[in-house]
């Protein structure tokens, strides 16, 4: 047996190394094994207990609540608190179900009442809506958020944070007062970056008592499905009749999860209204494009030559052609987008905004950044906020009547368009460079990588309020926040075990 020695020598050795290497493989393993559990998420939880309490180096809370605390005011107790009968009233029956956009592709999607956009809900100002939501098909379960209009909690429409996923068979009322003037638009906010992407929307639009001006009232929301650019739900152009030498508002909606370059060719446009609020002193915009950001609205007012030729406004592959009846589009459609971009930032004249930026009681930072580890037990390069992630994000906390000052930074390597809920915040500075033209008020802010923004807002709508990146996928991977009033608790959960996924 001449080789049983250098066998056994040979043996010991390989045994060393491999004793040598599990050792070696534990040291990084366990570490792992203790990130992977230490990131997965409860089957049931409370949205209260998520996040680090951030009171942004302001007053201790009043009553000293932090989220969780007993004695709160329920989500469900933030209601309208009008009990008259409704000055709009409408039924949207959500349905999964085989939808063919003219001109565009067959695919399974979501309809209200069979349509994807579904109806568009009109109020004028002051009116008290009530739409009720019938799931007649959506397995998961649905909602309808309020995108851009500032409603009680309890009618956000929150899965899991303000109610309960309304299931097959369920309904669910919704009531508000159209107090805010201008563009928005509703969608489901249950699984949103899949029923949202398959269509489970609609606009939104709230017109002054006094009427608007003698324009013609156009809407015309933007989505893609199933990749292509479709406009009131129509791929390529899309006619609208607007009489020579009048001029139509148009009312553009990007429900997308990217940015959506509009303009216009045949005529000039101005910038109206930014997510809803009117601009001060419009200026007009000659070769240059609106960025629009994902969630985001704009209404330009655009008048159609005296010569009744059409004009053409452009959303990135799908268009509305303005003109009077049997007008054509221009012969050959700008197809490219004009290289300037309209800049918020300077656009309109400056005006009050009737709060005290300079003494907030809460500064927030919403720093957006990117990282490997585990959510919820998933390796990746994850999202963080501040520097965690999901679900480690901060719960910003205030108490009602506060100003708060909000800097948002992104070195994630993506774009992102932040989303508040219940709230509009207006624009102080870009980069650090101080906002100079009409009081950029929004809801939709496209914050670009390695671009900050400093914002101010009202605590005015007491609740507890998602504060996320509308390009959903990114919120469903965990860009998530949210803002929290003081003494307000929700009884809802999140979670496998739970009927409710927001995201
Ligand atoms: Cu348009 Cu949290 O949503
Ligand atoms: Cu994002």
């Amino acid at each position: 047996m001449p080789s049983e020695p250098t066998a056994g020598r040979g043996s010991r050795r390989a045994r060393v190394r491999l004793v040598a290497a599990l050792a070696a493989a534990l040291v990084v393993l366990l570490p792992l094994a203790w990130l992977w559990a230490a990131s997965l998420v409860p089957a049931s939880y409370s949205v209260m207990t998520m996040g680090l309490v951030d009171v942004g180096g302001g007053a201790a809370l009043a009553h000293g609540h932090l989220p969780g605390a007993a004695g709160g005011r329920d989500v469900t107790t933030l209601v309208e608190p009008d009990q008259d009968s409704a000055d709009v009233e409408v039924t949207l029956t959500a349905r999964r179900q085989k939808v063919t956009v003219p001109g565009g592709p067959t695919l399974t999607a979501y309809t209200l009442n069979g349509t994807t956009p579904g109806p568009t809900i009109r109020a004028q100002e002051g009116d008290l809506v009530q739409v009720t939501l019938v799931n007649e098909s959506v397995p998961d379960g649905t909602s309808l958020h309020w995108h851009g209009i500032d409603v009680p909690n309890a009618e956000d429409g929150v899965a899991g944070v303000t109610q309960d996923a309304v299931p097959i068979g369920g309904r669910h009322v919704y009531r508000f007062r159209a107090m805010q003037v201008g563009t928005y638009w509703y969608h489901s906010h249950q699984v949103s970056h899949e029923q949202v992407i398959k269509g489970l929307l609609g606009a939104v639009v709230v017109t002054p008592r006094g009427g608007i001006g003698g324009d013609v009232d156009v809407v015309g929301l933007a989505h893609l499905y199933a990749g292509r650019r479709a406009v009131q739900g129509r791929s390529g152009d899309v006619p609208v009749e607007v009489p020579a030498g009048k001029t139509a508002r148009v009312r553009i909606i990007n429900t997308d999860n990217g940015i959506m370059p509009v303009w216009v060719s045949g005529a000039t446009f101005e910038v109206a209204a930014v997510d809803g609020t009117d601009v001060n002193r419009p200026t007009p915009v000659e070769g240059a494009k609106v960025a629009l950001a994902a969630g985001g609205r704009v209404d330009l007012r655009v008048r159609v030559p005296a010569s009744g030729a059409a004009v053409r406004v452009e959303m990135g592959g799908a268009a509305l052609v303005l003109g009077p009846a049997g007008s054509a589009a221009p012969a050959t459609p700008a197809m490219r987008a004009p290289t300037g971009v309209v800049d918020l930032l300077t656009y309109g004249s400056p005006a009050p905004l009737g709060l005290d930026v300079d003494h907030p009681d809460r500064r927030f930072t919403y720093s957006i950044g990117r990282r490997p580890g585990f959510v919820n037990g998933r390796p990746g390069v994850h999202w963080t906020v501040n520097g965690k992630m999901f679900p480690g994000a901060p719960m910003f906390m205030v108490a009602e009547g506060d100003v708060a000052v909000m800097h948002i930074d992104n070195h994630s390597g993506e774009t992102h368009p932040m989303h508040l809920h219940g709230h509009h915040v207006v624009v102080l500075a870009r980069d650090g460079v101080k906002a100079t033209g009409s009081p950029w008020w929004t809801d939709s802010l496209e914050v670009g990588n390695n671009q900050t923004f400093d914002v101010a807002f009202v605590a005015d709508n007491p609740g507890i309020w998602l504060d996320h990146c509308h390009n959903l996928p990114h919120a469903k991977e965990g860009l998530t926040a949210h803002l929290m009033y003081e003494g307000v608790t929700t009884r809802f959960r999140l979670g496998r075990d739970t009927p409710n996924t927001p995201e």
